[in-house]
């Protein structure tokens, strides 16, 4: 597998729109050769499903402070205001579909071989599995489980179940919580083994709508990079990721992604 091994430093060489064409075709070949690809996403892949992100104007903590929901101590302080949030983002997910750019993840799983391929995304809106995806890793938990916190019981619940302000466990009548990873708290051990392997197997590492700061899920860009993998960024622009990143292609991942994977 051939590697451009000098690292593109997007901040000092900004790519303009119309060098998109040029990035893409220059990909193209390289992931045609791959023999494994590795896909870390964000929440910029589901943006044109109509998911909001979390990050910048108009995101999910732009008017909500991440210490009053998504924290373990903000659920002890008053699970009442953390469940109505997260409930809210279950019932978003209603009228949220796949978009291109899911689909295109899937056909490229579906050409690989699931063997050959891994999906290691930090959502947690099942958009990639909703599209067909199967070796999909949820770095960051799902909006579709719920799970005691006494117990440690994990039920699927879907988004279109409407769940009470306070839901609790049928086996033990504790409180649920989201089966989600908040701040503070530690991935999956499994999960999270399982990514870094996958990156580390990597010889083409997509990486997609993500403003790669949260770690651990950010750390797997390096890992891969060392491993030798050639790392391809898609996002409206350059992030802290772009130090790694071989080729840039920015633009919206529901048009990137189809163009991409079709050629
Ligand atoms: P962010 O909101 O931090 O970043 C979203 C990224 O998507 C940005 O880099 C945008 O430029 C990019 N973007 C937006 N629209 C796009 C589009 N149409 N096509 C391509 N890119 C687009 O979201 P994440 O990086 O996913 O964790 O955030 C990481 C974690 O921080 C989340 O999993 C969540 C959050 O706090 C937890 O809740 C534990």
């Amino acid at each position: 597998m051939s590697s451009r091994r000098t690292p593109y430093n997007a901040r000092m060489h900004p790519v303009v729109h119309n060098q998109l064409d040029e990035a893409i075709d220059q990909a193209v070949p390289i992931l045609q050769r791959a023999h494994y690809v590795g896909v870390l996403t964000g929440a910029g892949v589901s943006a044109e499903s109509g998911i909001a992100t979390f990050r910048g104007s108009g995101g999910l903590w732009e008017g909500q402070r991440v210490e009053d929901v998504a924290t373990p101590q903000a659920f002890r302080r008053d699970p009442g205001l953390v469940w109505r949030f997260y409930n809210q983002r279950r019932a978003s997910l209603r009228t949220s579909q796949p978009n291109p750019g899911h689909h295109a993840l899937y056909r490229l799983e579906a050409r690989l071989g699931s063997d050959r391929f891994a999906l290691i995304t930090q959502n947690v809106d099942g958009l990639h599995r909703a599209a067909g995806s199967r070796h999909v890793l949820e770095l960051h938990g799902s909006l579709a489980r719920v799970r005691c916190q006494e117990c440690g019981e994990v039920k699927y619940r879907p988004a279109n179940e409407d769940l009470p302000p306070l839901p609790r466990c049928d086996r033990c009548s504790d409180l649920l919580r989201p089966d989600i990873v908040w701040f503070e708290e530690a991935l999956p051990e499994d999960v999270w083994t399982e990514a870094a392997d996958c990156a580390a197997r990597s010889d083409v590492f997509l990486v997609v709508g993500t403003s790669a700061v949260v770690y651990p899920a950010a750390r797997l860009v390096p890992i891969a990079k060392a491993a030798g993998a050639v790392i391809i960024e898609v996002n409206l622009a350059p992030t802290e990721a772009s130090y790694w990143v071989d080729i840039g292609l920015y633009g919206p991942s529901g048009e990137v992604l189809p163009k991409l994977i079709a050629l």
